[in-house]
């Protein structure tokens, strides 16, 4: 006999076997498998247990409440799991199996992968779990057991995904540890570390995290200035450089051109997942704008600062 958990994962579980659903179609069911989940493992908003952030040296780590709560941003995480679907088959295509998946920060419900094991079998598909938080490490085997689909999860770690070395090669390495504009957690920090311990046939996903700035001007159109981006090959810098060393710094700075009456500056995230899989603007949290400067007067000249170190941020200097 099922558990209700394990009947509720099934039923979550089986909508990523259709990718062509809409998110009228998986919202509801997201939102009662979260429920589910919360209410079977006892999390709660309340319990501070469950709500502290962790602080580590390249950006916080999401409390266990709040990490799960990921779950329920619904086209996030559809578009990322059927994403990974596609890289894994694109995958088992290509090479012998199993697929060796590393997921880092996977949270209590390495909810990016759980529906993968209802679209493929422990012999196509192996994953690693990689998470720093040690509660919601406990969490999530408390999880895997109950709705027992341990055979795909031969290593779940408790450890820092930026100090972390492998002792294998993965084909595909999963992370979502960040926010809008890439701010506050690790995720670049945790691609960059992980990805360099791999061959260029490694799959990175998100494949490209990019960052725009978008300048609003009073009564003209807004301008875009391409500031910065992550993908497999590496920090590529469109313009500015990158300085490593204690702290990761990229920089971008130019002049406006003339009469431009520049109002706001914002930051817009867009995030390609893999292949034909990507999050528009403002379609999650992750691709919200983020505000850096509103009601500007008389601005000739713009600065850009991104600093990697225990609070990734973006600063802007204006004049
Ligand atoms: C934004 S949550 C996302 C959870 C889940 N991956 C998802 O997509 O729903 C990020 C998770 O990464 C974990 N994390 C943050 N920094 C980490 C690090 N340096 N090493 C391992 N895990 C980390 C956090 O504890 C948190 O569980």
């Amino acid at each position: 006999m099922k558990s209700p958990l394990q009947a509720g994962y099934l039923e979550y579980a089986r909508l990523f076997q259709h990718p062509d659903l809409t998110i009228g179609d998986y919202r509801d069911p997201m939102l009662t498998f979260l429920h589910q989940l919360n209410e079977f493992l006892g999390l709660s908003s309340d319990n501070p247990l469950f709500t502290q952030d962790l602080k580590t040296l390249r950006g916080k780590a999401l409390s266990t409440y709040w990490a799960g709560h990921c779950l329920v941003d619904h086209s996030r995480t559809w578009k990322f799991c059927q994403g990974i679907i596609a890289a894994v088959k694109d995958k088992l295509t290509e090479k012998k199996k199993p697929i060796k998946l590393l997921y880092a920060g996977c949270g209590p419900f390495a909810t990016l992968a759980l529906p993968l094991t209802q679209v493929f079998t422990p012999d196509q598909l192996q994953i690693t779990l990689l998470e720093i938080n040690p509660e919601s490490l406990s969490i999530l085997q408390k999880v895997i057991q109950e709705i027992e689909i341990e055979a795909f999860f031969p290593q779940i770690v408790n450890c820092d995904a930026c100090l972390w070395v492998a002792d294998q090669k993965y084909d595909v390495v999963v992370t979502e540890t960040m926010q809008a504009a890439l701010r506050q957690e690790p995720q670049v920090s945790i691609s960059l570390h992980l990805m360099q311990q791999f061959p260029d046939d490694t799959v990175l996903i998100p494949a490209e995290i990019s960052i725009t700035a978008l300048l609003e001007r009073r009564a003209q159109p807004t301008l875009e200035r391409p500031l910065f981006s992550l993908s497999a090959t590496g920090l590529e810098a469109h313009s500015g450089e990158f300085v490593q060393g204690e702290h990761l710094i990229y920089r971008d700075e130019f002049d406006l051109p003339p009469e431009t009456d520049l109002q706001d500056v914002s930051l817009d995230t867009r995030i390609h997942i893999y292949k034909t899989w990507a999050l528009g603007h403002k379609e999650s949290g992750l691709t919200m704008p983020h505000y850096l400067q509103r009601n500007c007067r008389e601005v000739s000249h713009l600065a850009f600062t991104y600093t990697l170190d225990e609070n990734p941020s973006w600063q802007l200097q204006i004049s």
